[in-house]
Parts: C-alpha cells; structure tokens; sequence
C-alpha cells in the first residue's frame, strides 16, 4: 500500500518520520505549540490527535513517553529534578524529608524523576481522570497518593485532603499556560505548602516575558518583589523539540516560599 500502508486521508498525506506507529506532520510552515498534532496508528486506523489533548493520548500505553520524549527530545523532568537536587544539596537538606505536590502530575514522569532524586513522600494532583489511570497502569509504585481535582474549583473536601500532608514542596512541570493550569490554580497549589517549601516549575519563556498574556509574568514578577517566593535558580533550557525540529525553550526556576499567594495578587 502507498504511504507506507497507510489508509488514505487528511493526517495520512506526508508520510514523514515513521517511528512505529506514530507520525510528525512535515509540511507545516509555522505552527503553535497548542496546535501541535501528530498522527497515531490506533485501533486500525490513522487517527489525528493534538499534542494537548492528553485525554487521548495517555489513553494509549507508552505513546506519551514516545512521542515527547523519544521523538521530541523532552528534557523537562530531568532538568528541573536536577535544579531542585541540587540546591536541596546546597542547603543540606535530605530529600527524603520532602513531602511533595505534583501538579498536574500526567503519567507520572515527574514523580518518577522525583523519586530518584529521593522524594520521601509524593501526592500527584492532575485535572484528568485519563491521567491519573496512566500513572496507576505505567507508575504504579511512584506515587503515596493521586487525586484528580480542578485546582481552580476545590471542593471543601478536596482541599482538607491536599492540606493534610503538610507539602514541603511543589512541582509543576510542563503544565503551566496554554489551556492548561491558570495562575489561580498554581497559587491554590502554592498555598498548600509550608511556609519554606521548595517551590519547582517550568514554564515557557514566553510567559515570563513582556509579551506574556497568560498571567504567569505578572504571578511570578509580583511573587518574588512582594517576597512570597524566593527565587533561589532559574535556567533557561530546551524543553523539547517542536514538529519541525525546532527548540522550545522554558525556564525552570525552584525557590522557597516565604508566605501565601493573596488572591488579590493575581489581579
Ligand atoms: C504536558 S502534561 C505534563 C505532565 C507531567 N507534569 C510531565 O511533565 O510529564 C500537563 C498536565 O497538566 C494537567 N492539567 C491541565 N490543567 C490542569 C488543572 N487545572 N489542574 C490540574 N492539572 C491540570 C493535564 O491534564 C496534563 O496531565
């Protein structure tokens, strides 16, 4: 069959870099990151599935890790599991003392960095309940618990279980922005932690910036000139690759939070 036995239709016209069942687009000029698509051999045929519809694709074992990180390079985990060992170590403080927050914790792949680096206790958070079945069916032993909430709408319940583990430290990689989590939840995940806790996220460069409209510039500047965040590293690095090869670059940052974010600091 022509195209490499593929079907005909829409996503199946450029036959690009065949890697098992999954396929970038190669004929895009220029193209967003939330717009970003591939195309997945599932259930017999060609199906077209946007990078940010995590639904799907952690619905399908082992194509979240395929296409992010082995074709599109994603450093995300590492990176920002490495800042924060390190200036644990600087401080002298033992990993395994930490009792972490992972929002929007995915399929577990930060958990799991962070267990390497010795995080002691770890409660993953994530708005998809696709998510949470990803990390129980591929990481069964990373996380201490998981809960699927909408961080900006907690229900009173919700919020006594998250406040229960007393957090010393939050991780937020890769989930910042575009339609993912808002300002409002990461400050309601913030306010979970400890007076003191490890604050680490990533976040794209662009929303740190002047040109930023996703609220997370104002958030941070605001954050650190009012002395709620100490910022203690921050690195710009490759986050991963778009479809066309070309880099997307973040900033990870870990800190100390010296007190809570007031909602009306969000503005
Ligand atoms: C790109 S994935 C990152 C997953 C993981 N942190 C990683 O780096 O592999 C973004 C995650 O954020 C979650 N998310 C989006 N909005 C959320 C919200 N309001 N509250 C909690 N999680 C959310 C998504 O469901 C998704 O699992």
């Amino acid at each position: 069959m022509e195209n490499g036995g593929l079907p005909n239709g829409d996503v199946a016209s450029r036959p690009v870099r065949l890697h098992r069942d999954v396929r970038l687009p190669d004929d895009v000029e220029h193209i967003d990151q939330d717009a970003e698509y591939c195309s997945v051999f599932a259930d017999g045929a060609w199906q077209r599935i946007r990078f940010h519809d995590y639904r799907r694709i952690f619905s399908i074992p082992g194509l979240y890790e395929h296409l992010f990180h082995d074709l599109l390079d994603c450093r995300s985990p590492d990176v920002v599991a490495k800042l924060l060992k390190e200036e644990l170590q600087r401080d002298g403080v033992a990993a395994h003392s930490l009792r972490v927050l992972d929002l929007g914790a995915g399929n577990g792949l930060v958990g799991e960095q962070l267990r390497t680096v010795g995080a002691g206790e770890l409660v993953g958070v994530d708005i998809l309940p696709e998510a949470r079945a990803a990390a129980l069916r591929d990481r069964p032993e990373v996380y201490d618990a998981y809960h699927v909430v909408d961080m900006t709408a907690l229900a009173e319940t919700e919020r006594a279980a998250l406040a229960a583990p007393r957090f010393t430290a939050l991780a937020c990689v890769a989930a910042l922005g575009y339609g993912d989590i808002p300002p409002s939840a990461f400050r309601a995940a913030f306010n979970l932690v400890a007076e003191g806790g490890w604050i680490a996220f990533t976040i794209k460069d662009r929303f740190l910036s002047e040109a930023d409209t996703s609220g997370f510039a104002r958030l941070v500047s605001r954050c650190t000139e009012a002395g709620l965040l100490r910022v203690r590293t921050s690195q710009r690095y490759r986050h991963r690759l778009d479809v066309r090869g070309e880099p997307l670059n973040y900033v990870a940052l870990v800190g100390t939070k010296r007190a809570d974010i007031p909602e009306d600091l969000l503005g």
